[in-house]
């Protein structure tokens, strides 16, 4: 089964180690091309293990949302910008002048790996939400902070894909949406904000990012299918 050609699906490569993340890609990289790497495996493996994925031919979409003061955040994104990474992520709740140093120095390296600011988590419930920003609605936030990505020169923005909805009166349409919180059915996990892979691309996400549904399947590809069936199925107003 090789299909990967415009098929906007991520996979999130949450798994336990190295070898295992090895072992699901020799048996699923022709099926898809993107895969989103985040703390645990840099932890483990670092830029060598981000050069080794990317010289499968995946792209790669490094999910660390640095949030931490704009200098801290710039100087850790210097080793990072000019190494082949399709994007990563910093998280908007650092605020304007932390996405802008961001901004400013993808421009002043020449990088042409793009910039996603993560607006809420999707793990996130509006009860979860009130008790660490309250005051603020989560929908209020969530609009805030897509605009200010836009109005900085950010390339694009993930949210739920419950959200799609807001973005599309923020003043932010015009950038890439990533979207995690995806379920091909209704499970029991952490994520709350959550939809099917075909209601996500009909709202307007523009990649999705699959992780557990993928990984704890028995078959990954079968799983893998089902998500391209119902991206075709959007793509071609079926
Ligand atoms: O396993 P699951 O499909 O829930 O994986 C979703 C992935 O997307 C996880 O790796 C998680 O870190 C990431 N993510 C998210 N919500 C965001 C940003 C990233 O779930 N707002």
């Amino acid at each position: 089964m090789i299909f990967t050609e415009d098929f906007p699906l991520i996979l999130a490569l949450d798994t336990s180690t190295l070898e295992e993340a090895e072992g699901l890609l020799d048996n699923i990289e022709n099926s898809l091309s993107y895969v989103k790497i985040g703390h645990r495996l840099y932890a483990l493996g670092g830029i060598p293990f981000l050069e080794k994925t990317m010289k499968r031919g995946l792209n790669v979409f490094l999910d660390l949302k640095l949030h931490d003061i704009p200098n801290t955040v710039s100087i850790a994104l210097e080793p990072l910008m000019n190494i082949g990474l399709w994007s990563l992520t910093l998280h908007t709740a650092g605020g304007r002048e932390m996405l802008e140093g961001a901004v400013q120095t993808k421009g002043r390296l020449r990088s042409g790996t793009l910039l996603l600011g993560v607006t809420v988590l999707t793990s996130h419930s509006p009860e979860s939400w009130e008790e660490v920003n309250p005051g603020c609605s989560l929908q209020r936030s969530l609009v805030e902070r897509a605009r200010l990505s836009a109005e900085v020169g950010m390339d694009g923005i993930v949210c739920s894909p419950l959200d799609l909805p807001l973005i599309n009166l923020s003043g932010a349409e015009g950038l890439i949406r990533v979207v995690p919180g995806v379920r091909i059915q209704e499970g029991k996990d952490d994520q709350k904000r959550v939809t099917t892979p075909g209601k996500a691309f009909l709202d307007g996400a523009d990649y999705i990012v699959v992780g557990r549904p993928i990984i704890k399947a028995p078959d990954p590809l079968l799983v893998i299918q089902k998500i391209r069936e119902q991206y075709l199925e959007v793509r071609d107003g079926i």
